[in-house]
């Protein structure tokens, strides 16, 4: 049975208004990442992962990971750790932020998380999972999802047992990435395990990994009955991806759209960031935007060299002038609003 992009479902109690979810990702899911993914069509947007303990321990900048805007919802806030009791403290604090959904990462692979026994250690650890899960879902009135890969190990079916035991602790929806931790991001994910998992369990699943073009993002819900796709890769620098898979606009943006997005997402992360962590931080957008064929490779490594993200904005506005109206539209529609958790003013990003 097809389904449509553009239909809207329901993860509990709440509405997402299309099929395509942008992914948590590490170094980029930031507030103006998050933003632009809604304004193309992601009904589902999320936070990168954020530590407990970084939460718990009122870190500043853990706790700007909390900073949330009124054009973000539905926003998941994703957390990751090991201690059931501070889990379900962080997942407090997420919902008091405004998050319309606590997501849990199981699935990072990196070690220095691994390690701690938090992320894909808990695929081997479905105990603890499961005391984590319903650490938290008793702990919030909203949502609370789980985010995995297949298992630790090559070849693993981990996800299967542990999906259906993760449900009847209090996961209201589950993603699968269906690589296992060991392959990082080689070889491909198995969304044959996305269809087995579908079946294992009766709330929504969201298929992540690969998903990058309409065609691809309607073969796999189709192939698994999945009741949405996660887009990460595909859309770092290339919101127009989201927009093709959501809508089919196959448009490529002209030059000076894609400027205009870019001088966008540098306005708003310096905002976000502060000019100094904002520069380097936003160092690796440059290719991502500019790529595709849009401008030249020396203009994206003349970007990356500059010292000041102004000297960007003038060099990209020099490049495509058009830009400068476009990106005063966009400007224009960004919410004005200052946010203060727990007393602490949300200024820093970082961390965690
Ligand atoms: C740079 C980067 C950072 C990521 N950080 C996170 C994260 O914080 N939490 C998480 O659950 N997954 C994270 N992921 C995994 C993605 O959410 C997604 O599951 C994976 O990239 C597969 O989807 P894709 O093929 O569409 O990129 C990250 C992936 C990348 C590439």
């Amino acid at each position: 049975m097809s389904v449509n992009l553009r239909d809207s479902w329901r993860i509990g109690g709440v509405d997402i208004p299309t099929r395509v979810v942008l992914a948590p990702m590490a170094g980029v899911s930031v507030q103006a990442f998050r933003r632009q993914g809604r304004r193309f069509g992601a009904g589902l947007v999320c936070s990168e992962m954020v530590s407990c303990a970084g939460i718990e321990h009122r870190n500043e900048r853990t706790l700007g990971y909390l900073r949330v805007g009124a054009d973000e919802h539905p926003l998941a806030i994703q957390i990751f750790g090991a201690e059931p009791a501070a889990m379900a403290e962080a997942a407090r604090m997420v919902e008091a932020a405004g998050a319309d959904l606590v997501d849990m990462n199981f699935g990072c692979p990196v070690r220095k998380v691994t390690k701690t026994g938090a992320g894909a250690h808990l695929l081997g650890d479905p105990a603890l999972a499961c005391r984590i899960t319903q650490a938290v879902a008793g702990a919030v009135e909203v949502p609370v999802s789980v985010k995995m890969r297949r298992g630790v190990e090559d070849g693993s079916r981990a996800c299967l047992e542990l999906g259906p035991r993760l449900v009847e602790a209090g996961a209201s929806s589950l993603t699968l990435h269906p690589r296992s931790a060991r392959q990082m991001y080689t070889g491909y994910a198995d969304h044959s395990l996305t269809a087995e998992l579908v079946d294992a369990v009766d709330v929504p699943v969201i298929a992540s990994g690969d998903v990058t073009s309409r065609a691809k993002a309607e073969s796999v819900l189709e192939a698994t009955g999945a009741s949405a796709v996660m887009v990460g890769r595909g859309a770092q620098g290339n919101p127009w991806a989201i927009r093709e898979i959501v809508l089919g606009e196959t448009a490529q943006p002209s030059r000076e759209e894609v400027a205009a997005e870019l001088i966008h997402f540098v306005r708003e992360t310096v905002r976000e960031l502060g000019e100094h962590r904002a520069c380097g931080f936003l160092k690796k957008f440059y290719g991502w935007y500019l790529g595709h064929g849009r401008f030249p490779k020396p203009f994206t490594q003349e970007l990356v060299r500059l010292r000041t993200t102004d000297e960007v904005v003038t060099r990209l506005l020099a490049a495509a002038p058009g830009a400068a109206a476009l990106a005063l539209e966009l400007e224009a529609d960004v919410p004005d609003e200052e946010v203060v958790l727990d007393r602490l003013p949300i200024s820093l990003y970082g961390g965690g």
